[in-house]
């Protein structure tokens, strides 16, 4: 499995916070890892990954603004506001818009910075902060709702803050865990991680690291899929079980037989998939991430199944577009109520974000006849060559150029 695309970018952006050469080993090469790399170079932090081991230098950084066009095009650029505000006392980050799939703000962040001691206000777009003379303070910070970014955007300007810092309500995702590790690793003194309180001693300053990222627990996830969807058997090899608790448990209740071995995970695939009923939840809780591609899954199971969305309650652009495959998919209130069919027949379909692609992607798989997905470019954000390696296990599947309208 490839590297933790979720974890790989705070830790990138984490980098900011360590004057000299720091390497993170396992990051994957795809359009958001580019994007952030663009980011880094252009506060004067100037990196490169080749063989997936991303080296950057931020021996010394020369500007404080992440530009609209550069966070325009991905979201996770906001990771920089609490290392920027943290080793510059200040960041001029733009505001991230909406998304695909509906709002997605932003305040928790700024609300942990300004608890932090920083002033924070909106000029023409961009969000601007100021750390207070002296730089940030520790403080005690508790979260109404779980957020994976602001819990680690708050860390990462946490660490060299003057004092302690708690985070009440932090979240616990795998990839939160591994960026409090790297910050350890260069020098941090962070407790707690992996629960949903976090502590953080703040330190005077960190040093060079070298760190080797996690694998992806969202892309094994659909590779498993991949397999359950087409009847197959697959090997899965550098996957962490231990981060797939309820996925395992959910496919396993769909008649997926996982066998865990030391190295691998073994994968066979039932007959026929039978249906289950999935809520979506902030981690242990299953992946709203993985949502898409289960309900490709249940689209061809036997009998009903649902799932209820309740981390990000519009994420269904993918539905209509199931449907245009055969898939009987009812949408109400957050909750997709699905009942399996026998078959789905191929066609033109339209992807609107990553996670919509796979479920798209995964469809096309055991369609009858061919499915052609647009706009597909957007699996490259989350997938690194995901249609070389589906043929590299079977699948009929291949990336082509349409000539447009
Ligand atoms: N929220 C707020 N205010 C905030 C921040 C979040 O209300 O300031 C809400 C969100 O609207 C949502 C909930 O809190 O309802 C949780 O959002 P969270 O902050 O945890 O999401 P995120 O950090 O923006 C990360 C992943 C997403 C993944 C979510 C949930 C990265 C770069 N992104 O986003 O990944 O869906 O956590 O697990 O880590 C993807 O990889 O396809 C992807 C979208």
């Amino acid at each position: 499995m490839g590297g933790a695309k979720n974890a790989a970018l705070p830790m990138m952006a984490a980098a900011l916070l360590i004057p000299g050469r720091s390497i993170i080993h396992n990051v994957p090469h795809l359009r958001d890892v580019v994007t952030m790399q663009r980011v880094l170079a252009q506060l004067g932090a100037r990196g490169g990954y080749p063989n997936h081991s991303f080296e950057v230098d931020a021996t010394e950084l020369t500007q404080v603004e992440a530009p609209w066009d550069l966070v325009r095009t991905m979201r996770a650029s906001i990771y920089v506001l609490g290392p920027l505000l943290a080793r510059m006392g200040r960041a001029r980050v733009s505001l991230p818009g909406g998304c695909a799939w509906g709002p997605r703000p932003v305040d928790l962040h700024l609300r942990g910075m300004e608890l932090l001691g920083a002033k924070i206000s909106l000029d023409h777009g961009y969000i601007v902060a100021e750390a207070p003379p002296g730089g940030l303070r520790g403080t005690h910070i508790g979260f109404d709702i779980s957020s994976v970014g602001a819990t680690g955007n708050v860390l990462m300007a946490a660490v060299l803050a003057r004092g302690t810092t708690v985070i009440e309500n932090a979240s616990r995702e795998p990839e939160i865990v591994t960026l409090a590790e790297f910050l350890n690793a260069a020098g941090a003194s962070i407790h707690g991680h992996g629960t949903n309180k976090i502590t953080v001693e703040g330190v005077r300053e960190l040093h060079p690291v070298e760190f080797d990222n996690i694998p992806d627990r969202i892309e094994a996830g659909t590779f498993i899929a991949a397999a359950a969807i087409t009847k197959g058997r697959v090997n899965l090899v550098g996957a962490r079980p231990d981060h797939l608790g309820v996925v395992f448990d959910h496919f396993r209740e769909m008649g997926v037989d996982l066998t865990v071995e030391a190295q691998s995970i073994q994968v066979i695939a039932p007959e026929r998939l039978q249906a289950t009923r999935i809520v979506t939840a902030p981690y242990p809780g299953f992946p709203t991430d993985l949502q898409a591609a289960f309900l490709a899954l249940l689209s061809v199971a036997e009998g009903s199944g649902s799932i209820s969305e309740t981390i990000y309650p519009d994420r269904f652009t993918h539905v209509p577009e199931l449907v245009r495959m055969g898939a009987d998919i009812v949408l109400s209130d957050h909750v997709a109520t699905v009942r399996g069919m026998s078959k789905l027949s191929g066609a033109h379909v339209t992807s609107t974000d990553l996670r919509a692609s796979s479920a798209l992607v995964l469809a096309g798989l055991v369609a009858e006849g061919e499915t052609l997905v647009h706009r597909v470019y957007h699996i490259d954000r989350g997938y690194e060559r995901i249609e070389e390696r589906l043929r590299g296990v079977g699948a009929d599947i291949e990336r082509i150029d349409i000539p447009g309208p």
